[in-house]
């Protein structure tokens, strides 16, 4: 889906490689103006030397995004650019499983902070930069493991539980002033990260008990995304979309 997002200032975390990086590229080719943002200072500069190459304008912006100042402060350099952000999507995150007795206090504190701190600077932010006749947007990166209890997931799973019922938290609070919150939940798409958790037979497996008989891809976020953000989801708050075959809602 290719909505018109032409003059929208698009923010997007973790945009130097896997889901963020694609999406970028997509929401550019609708017509947004991207901040690229990612801790990793070669991939965030390719990223946005790549769109740039492609006609696209795009803005690097190399940084940890759950630190708040940081993450304002990027705000605040994005948003002098055209004068506000229409939308900023939270996609940074550290992917990783391991037994909950190997949970280790600094992973856990660095997971934590990029998957549940940074939505709450992205708000901030948004609140600061938001043009109030056009509304704005935010969009967070849920996950199946919100909805059910997977083994070995301990750490990234709370950090998704969190964001999910923040995301419904925030759809409540910031909807009466304009600025739409929600979340996408994908599954399975194999990215540079995710394909340091799970080994192709896994894929495989997924992909033949999947309602759908197949995993996701990039397509597949990207399009949902792209309908969250235009005028036809103006009335989409609060909501966690699953773009996941069905994977979550079968028996
Ligand atoms: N791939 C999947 O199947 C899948 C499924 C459900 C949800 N998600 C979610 O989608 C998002 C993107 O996942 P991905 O698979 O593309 O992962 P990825 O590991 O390939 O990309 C994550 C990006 O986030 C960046 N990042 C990490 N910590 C950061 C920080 N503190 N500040 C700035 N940038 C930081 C990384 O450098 C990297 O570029 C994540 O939130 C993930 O939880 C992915």
């Amino acid at each position: 889906m290719k909505p018109d997002l032409s003059q929208h200032y698009i923010l997007i975390t973790g945009a130097g490689r896997g889901l963020g990086q694609h999406l970028a590229e997509h929401l550019a080719a609708c017509g947004a103006i991207v901040g690229v943002a990612d801790i990793d200072t070669a991939t965030c500069t390719a990223t946005v030397a790549d769109l740039i190459a492609k006609g696209y304008e795009a803005h690097a912006y190399v940084g940890d995004l759950a630190d708040q100042a940081t993450f304002l402060q990027v705000a605040d350099d994005f948003a002098s650019k055209g004068g506000r952000i229409d939308a900023i999507i939270n996609n940074a995150m550290i992917l990783h499983y391991c037994p909950v007795e190997q949970v280790e206090d600094a992973r856990l504190t660095a997971m934590l902070a990029v998957g549940i701190k940074a939505p709450f600077w992205s708000a901030q932010a948004l609140l600061k930069h938001y043009d109030k006749e056009r509304g704005a947007s935010i969009i967070n990166m849920s996950s199946p493991v919100a909805h059910r209890g997977y083994p070995n997931t301990s750490a990234y799973s709370a950090v998704k539980g969190a964001v999910t019922v923040l995301t419904k938290v925030l759809g409540a609070e910031l909807g009466p002033k304009g600025i739409r919150v929600n979340a996408v939940s994908p599954a399975s798409v194999p990215t540079p990260g995710a394909l340091g958790l799970n080994t192709k037979e896994v894929y495989e497996k997924r992909a033949a008990s999947n309602p759908l008989r197949r995993i996701g891809t990039y397509e597949d976020n990207n399009n949902a995304i792209a309908f969250l953000l235009s005028k036809e989801a103006s009335f989409v708050n609060g909501e966690i979309f699953n773009v996941d075959g069905g994977a979550s809602s079968a028996g």
